[in-house]
């Protein structure tokens, strides 16, 4: 905890979040207990960390299963101005943009799957679930969740940090608080990026590292591409299409949750 702390005070030459952290050896859901911590009027900021869930959460109502060696990471947000609680996903790519950035500026080669899934060498190092408070279509509280696999076993198509780093000739993230640290960083330069430079911005960046931009879909048998993705978190495709004997490539948007796309890229 002091070693994390130290890291985080060495690399922040300002706060954009006011971090104050709270360890727990067990909990069910980091997400959960920061959420009974704000209704106890926690702020903003808030950190929960766990050593182990024993009913962790990932996205679409599944589970994800959370052993000694994984980070558990959940961190409250409130904001001064106003987003929509159809613009959640922003917070999402958010967090993905900055911690995957975080983890390249070290070496370790982080792309993103949309459209919440770390991804390394062509494998899923971590996933971020965000959890939202709606007042009048307006989000008042977000928790940002984030697992990430350092030394835990993973699934065939998982991967952890730590065995990543043993197949390199070198180790850039020596231990799980320098992870944590980088993690926060992210966090908050993503919430700075979004609510200081705004949508389009993040967007771009979020592009940038997205592993599934070019990559042919099929939706209901009919090729498409990737392209890009938009403000509300769907995913942009123009479809390969026939009028007549012209091709064309009407754009279309899916939702997250609707598509499944592959692990295959190692990088961007
Ligand atoms: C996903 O399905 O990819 C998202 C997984 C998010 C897991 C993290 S672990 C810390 C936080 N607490 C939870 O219960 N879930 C998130």
């Amino acid at each position: 905890m002091q070693n994390l702390e130290a890291a985080l005070k060495a690399a922040r030459k300002y706060t954009y979040l006011p971090f104050s952290l709270h360890f727990f050896e067990r909990v069910s859901s980091t997400n959960q207990t920061l959420w009974n911590l704000l209704n106890q009027g926690a702020i903003s900021g808030t950190v929960v960390i766990a050593t182990v869930q024993s009913a962790g959460r990932g996205q679409w109502g599944r589970q994800w299963i959370s052993p000694v060696g994984g980070l558990y990471i959940s961190v409250a947000i409130s904001f001064d101005h106003k987003i929509e609680a159809t613009d959640s996903y922003q917070l999402t790519f958010a967090t993905a943009w900055g911690i995957a950035s975080q983890l390249r500026q070290c070496g370790v080669d982080v792309g993103i799957k949309w459209p919440n899934d770390l991804v390394l060498n062509g494998r899923k190092l971590g996933g971020i679930l965000t959890e939202t408070k709606v007042n009048k279509g307006q989000i008042t509280q977000a928790v940002i969740g984030v697992g990430i696999n350092w030394t835990n076993p993973v699934p065939e198509t998982g991967i952890n940090l730590e065995s990543w780093q043993a197949s390199q000739d070198f180790r850039p993230i020596t231990c799980l608080e320098m992870l944590t640290s980088k993690v926060l960083l992210g966090i908050e330069s993503g919430m700075e990026c979004l609510c200081q430079e705004g949508v389009k911005v993040l967007l771009s960046r979020y592009l940038d590292l997205l592993i599934n931009m070019g990559d042919r879909v099929y939706v209901n048998n009919i090729s498409g591409k990737v392209v890009g993705v938009t403000p509300q978190g769907n995913l942009r495709v123009d479809l390969e299409t026939y009028n007549t004997k012209e091709l064309i490539t009407p754009e279309i948007y899916i939702e997250p949750g609707t598509i499944s796309l592959g692990y295959h890229k190692s990088s961007v």
